[in-house]
């Protein structure tokens, strides 16, 4: 690619994967890449449950091919990265959307929930990734794009094990960064903050829920799954070509920290406007 390209943030011709894109963030972050050019290999365990979307794809002039995909199944991550090879020929972006959470006090998670989070969110990434990074390594180029959390930089109770999870995605991600760089390949994570789907609607019905997280994000709002388009993009494309190892935050602001702290106590706020003031 030409360094001086003007075409930073335009994926025509290129082919990505998404991970499970039966739903949610998986959907937008697909959408993004085919608005910016891309064809899609869409995935999910049942691969019926694709068949709505690829029309979607389809009817914004992409190609797409929809695969079924297990990431806690090696054979199926084999398969998938062959499969899409051999259609397309070559891989260009990969987004390592594919998760899942389960939600409960420490005490309470057993040795299933957490084999069943780090399986999926952690082992299953790797795999995926180099399944799909030897088609790229050959082509001399690729855009890895991790979806991590805010929980991959922060600790959250009843988390437990998706947090350990997503801080693994961060650690990988570098780790990944710096074995393929040398083959033009980058490896990034992009972490959300809160945004409201399936895996998490029960917490958006809990309006007290929402106003609690609103208070803590600095742009006071929950994210919105549009809000990542230019993210995603912006990873997947040449303007990021010198960026790798990366974990990009998309969430509002709530990971500086900042705005816990404008939720003290109001006479010691007071006082500390008044020491400011002075
Ligand atoms: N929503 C948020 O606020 C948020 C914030 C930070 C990070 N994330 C992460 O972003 C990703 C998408 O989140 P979401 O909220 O859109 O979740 P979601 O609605 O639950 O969708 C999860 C997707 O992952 C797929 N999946 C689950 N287990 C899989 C497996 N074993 N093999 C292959 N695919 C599997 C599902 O596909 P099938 O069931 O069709 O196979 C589905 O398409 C997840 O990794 C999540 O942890 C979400």
């Amino acid at each position: 690619m030409n360094p001086t390209s003007d075409k930073l943030f335009d994926l025509t011709g290129q082919v990505a994967i998404v991970t499970g894109t039966s739903r949610g963030l998986g959907q937008y972050f697909a959408r993004a890449l085919a608005k910016a050019g891309a064809d899609l290999v869409l995935t999910s365990r049942k691969r019926e449950t694709l068949a709505d979307f690829a029309a979607e794809i389809e009817a914004m002039g992409r190609k797409s091919l929809s695969l079924e995909l297990d990431v806690r199944d090696q054979s199926s991550i084999e398969r998938m990265a062959t499969e899409a090879q051999a259609a397309f020929g070559q891989i260009h972006i990969l987004v390592n959307n594919a998760g899942c959470n389960i939600r409960k006090p420490a005490l309470q998670v057993t040795w299933d929930d957490w084999n069943q989070i780090l399986d999926t969110n952690l082992r299953g990434m790797f795999f995926v990734s180099q399944a799909v990074a030897r088609g790229m390594i050959a082509h001399s180029y690729g855009r890895i794009v991790n979806v991590g959390s805010v929980t991959s930089v922060f600790g959250f109770a009843g988390l437990a094990p998706y947090g350990a999870s997503r801080g693994g995605v961060r650690q990988l991600t570098m780790s990944l960064a710096d074995d393929w760089g040398k083959f033009g390949v980058t490896v990034n994570c992009l972490a959300p903050g809160w945004f409201r789907t399936e895996q998490n609607k029960i917490l958006y019905e809990n309006k007290e829920w929402v106003d609690y997280i609103s208070d803590r994000i600095p742009v006071k709002r929950p994210g919105q799954p549009h809000d990542l388009d230019g993210a995603v993009v912006f990873l997947a494309a040449e303007a990021s070509r010198y960026i790798t190892g990366q974990t990009l935050l998309v969430d509002g602001g709530m990971t500086t920290g900042s705005t816990r702290a404008t939720v003290a106590p109001k006479p010691l706020m007071q006082s500390l406007h008044a020491e400011q003031a002075v």
